[in-house]
């Protein structure tokens, strides 16, 4: 059983070992998160918050944790700024649309999909850590869409898994509350959502018999019988994970993809991969690949 210190000494973000962070200095960030978010930080999530401030203060050109920290703290950029960072450490933190340029590889995608020899276009997508079904949503109602834009007869479905039992059933029942959804367009409420007492919504059937979901552990995908998909949609779910392990589950979804299908990856969560079968996609906020061998 590794100690704190190994953990915390053997984690490292692109091969650099993590500056440590002392015990005062972690408490005032998980006093934070439970001041704002309401959630405890258990102590045993330390590696993964620091993992993820690192990234971040990389990103933005922060030198220290003390130094971000203040920033944070500090008027409507620190608010800003404090929107992006806890979109990294809350576990089950997902939205509608969450990722637009990512969305907008996934409707090109399909639109740009070749008929097969009975000359229908099907879509087969899998959003590999899926929450409470947000994204799945989102990935059904762009890919209907822009399947809608065709002329030919189409087919789609959406594989939606997670280690979560609890997001499972939640997502599966798909009722979602209209705070959750104010980011949605008009036009797509009237035409997926169906609303229900007590200012709930429900995504329609016609959606929601596109998705299946199911439970699975990412780190157990060997075992797993997925289909040839024509898009992975794999965001903020490597960031669990060593450099090592997000190589190898990024080897391993590249396996369930068609030739042409597409993988998408959390913007920084893997940066500088390289894979025989895979090209990279070129794409501003989004880590994309493209298979392009069989
Ligand atoms: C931050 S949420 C991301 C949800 C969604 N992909 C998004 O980007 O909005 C991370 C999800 O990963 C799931 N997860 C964590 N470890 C996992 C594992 N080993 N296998 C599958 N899912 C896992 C969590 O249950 C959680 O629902």
């Amino acid at each position: 059983m590794k100690t704190q210190q190994q953990i915390l000494r053997n984690t490292s973000v692109q091969g650099e070992i993590l500056p440590e962070m002392d015990e005062p200095q972690f408490r005032q960030w998980v006093d934070l998160i439970e001041e704002r978010t309401g959630k405890v930080f258990p102590p045993t999530r330390k590696s993964f918050l620091i993992t993820n401030l690192v990234m971040r203060m990389k990103e933005i050109g922060c030198a220290s944790y003390q130094e971000y920290y203040e920033q944070i703290k500090c008027g409507i950029n620190g608010l800003r700024e404090w929107t992006i960072l806890v979109d990294r450490i809350i576990v089950n933190e997902t939205r509608f649309f969450r990722c637009p340029s990512s969305l907008d590889l996934v409707k090109e995608t399909v639109e740009s999909k070749c008929p097969g020899e009975d000359g229908s276009i099907n879509i087969q997508a899998w959003s590999v850590a899926c929450s409470t079904g947000e994204e799945v949503y989102t990935l059904a109602i762009v890919i209907d869409q822009a399947l809608a834009s065709r002329s030919e007869e189409s087919h789609f479905g959406v594989t939606a898994t997670d280690i979560c039992q609890a997001a499972l059933v939640y997502g599966r029942e798909a009722f979602y509350k209209e705070k959750g959804i104010n980011d949605l367009d008009n036009a797509h409420m009237q035409q997926y959502f169906e609303e229900v007492e007590d200012g709930r919504y429900r995504v329609c059937d016609r959606l929601r018999q596109k998705v299946c979901f199911a439970r699975m552990n990412i780190e157990e995908i060997g075992h797993e019988p997925v289909g040839n998909m024509d898009i992975i949609y794999c965001q903020n779910l490597l960031i669990y994970f060593d450099r090592e392990r997000r190589e190898e589950i990024a080897g391993n979804l590249v396996e369930h993809l068609q030739t042409g299908g597409l993988l998408i990856l959390g913007s920084g969560e893997l940066t500088g991969w390289k894979h025989p079968l895979m090209e990279k996609v070129s794409c501003n906020h989004t880590l994309a690949y493209k298979r392009c061998k069989e």
